[in-house]
């Protein structure tokens, strides 16, 4: 591809970019699609001869973007919803061009000092001490997988078989980074939670004893500061304080909530983190971030390198390493994408400030929509509100709200998730998106309120409670 036909192409692939977060809205959230559409309507082989950029833009604007879940769409509410930001999109989008792989500082040497840069002002903004090292990984499941290979690591070489602790509620990427880490299946302890979903710190010492006596070796602990299910806040003073004394490796999950620390009235999430040894949070969740970017902390950034490091350099690298900061030593990954670009874009562009608005007014919304929901006969809260998300439940069975959630999102026009509290069904609204304004969580509460099934459904101008 010559420069001028690149730059042809580019100028409307921009046009096209602008134009779709332009109208955004008007997209399907969820696209009208089977299993297997796809991969029925495209070539089972790939072209002998190459075709044009009109032919392949023309396909993926008529038959990729319509078969994709719009993560963009300001009513996409499920999961934990985040957003692309055009300062972050940007970032991604010359990253892409410059092709850096800063897996040695010789190899993009102000692409690994960008990731120190943008991660040290994130990690300011956070509250964490400066001691913390800064890397960037793609996913809080490989970062929770390094911070297990270190715990592993530091525990040092032992017969007794590792147990790892995390809560009921904990993510599944803290099992699987067990798994992978060679922890056997029944070695991973999941403490009990109280009412509001937090690791009981009692249960977790009682535990570790019990594990010490029957001749098991205790090596890592993984609390959750906003977990999947509830945003609930496990208690990481309390954790960190048995972790210290049986010597377990602490790494804090707070891959969904921890962008919320840069806000002064959220900054007591991180109490007890400063004594953690690792933690993740993820900008491409609740920082306008495009996925993938996950930012991982730690305290021992030594112990990293010396898990993953060996004996000799490859003969293929001789001579490449330098006194600077290596990332590829710290991680399994050898080459590893210019992924900082982008964060420092979002991070310049909005600026603390900016970022801290934006997030309070998504917890903001949240909370008036849960008002809204708490004052209505037929609805309840399911969860204490701590962020920006809302679960709640229709008083029925698990049935009924179930089919209500099938309801609303069948309509096209929201999108919300479902999980399992205190043994019952119940629906999830996440507030992430940069594009979410109070009219789509209003209209939203509308939908929802005119879909409560019959025979109880309430006639329109139902009393609040
Ligand atoms: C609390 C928590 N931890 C970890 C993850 C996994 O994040 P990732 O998809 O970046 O691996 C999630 C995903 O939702 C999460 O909610």
């Amino acid at each position: 591809m010559s420069p001028e036909e690149f730059r042809a192409a580019a100028h409307q692939a921009v046009d096209w970019m602008a134009d779709y977060l332009r109208d955004i809205r008007d997209y399907p959230i969820l696209p009208n699609v089977e299993p297997g559409d796809l991969i029925a309507r495209l070539p089972k082989q790939g072209p002998e001869h190459g075709e044009s950029i009109d032919a392949i833009f023309e396909d993926f604007r008529n038959v990729i973007v319509p078969g994709l879940t719009q993560w963009n769409h300001p009513r996409f509410f499920a999961y934990f919803s985040n957003s692309a930001s055009g300062p972050g999109i940007l970032g991604e989008m010359l990253a892409a061009v410059l092709n850096a792989n800063p897996m040695l500082w010789k190899t993009g040497p102000a692409a690994a000092e960008l990731e120190q840069i943008s991660l040290g002002w994130l990690r300011q903004w956070l509250g964490l001490p400066e001691e913390f090292f800064g890397i960037i990984h793609d996913t809080a499941s490989t970062a929770t997988f390094h911070a297990v290979v270190a715990a592993r690591e530091a525990a040092g070489v032992t017969a007794a078989p590792l147990v790892l602790y995390t809560s009921e509620h904990a993510n599944l990427s803290v099992d699987k980074a067990a798994l992978a880490a060679g922890v056997q299946r029944g070695n991973i302890r999941h403490i009990a939670i109280d009412d509001e979903f937090r690791m009981r710190p009692n249960d977790l010492k009682a535990a570790i004893e019990a594990d010490l006596a029957a001749g098991y070796k205790p090596f890592c602990v993984v609390p959750t500061l906003g977990t999947t299910s509830s945003t609930s806040l496990d208690p990481v003073p309390e954790i960190a304080a048995i972790a210290r004394r049986h010597n377990l490796w602490l790494h804090v999950d707070a891959a969904y909530a921890g962008p919320a620390a840069i806000l002064d009235e959220y900054r007591y999430i991180f109490k007890g983190c400063e004594l953690a040894d690792s933690i993740v949070l993820n900008p491409h969740k609740w920082l306008f971030t495009p996925v993938d970017l996950s930012a991982f902390y730690t305290r021992r950034p030594e112990v990293f390198r010396k898990a993953l490091s060996l004996d000799q350099a490859p003969a293929y690298l001789l001579g490449a390493s330098t006194n600077a900061v290596n990332l590829s030593e710290y991680t399994v990954a050898l080459g590893r994408r210019f992924r900082a670009l982008k964060l420092w874009f979002v991070l310049r562009y909005y600026g603390r400030e900016g970022i801290a608005e934006i997030l309070r007014g998504h917890v903001r919304m949240a909370r008036e929509f849960a008002d809204r929901l708490a004052a209505h006969p037929r609805f309840e809260l399911a969860a204490p509100v701590l962020f920006s998300l809302v679960c709640f439940r229709m008083i029925g069975s698990d049935d009924e709200n179930r089919e209500l959630l099938e309801r609303v999102n069948r309509t096209g026009k929201a999108f919300l998730s479902g999980t399992v509290l205190k043994g019952r069904f119940v629906l999830r609204l996440s507030i992430g998106n940069i594009a979410t304004t109070f009219e789509d969580v209003l209209e939203t509460w509308e939908l929802i309120k005119s879909l409560v099934p019959a025979p109880q459904s309430l006639p329109d101008d139902a009393p609040e409670r």
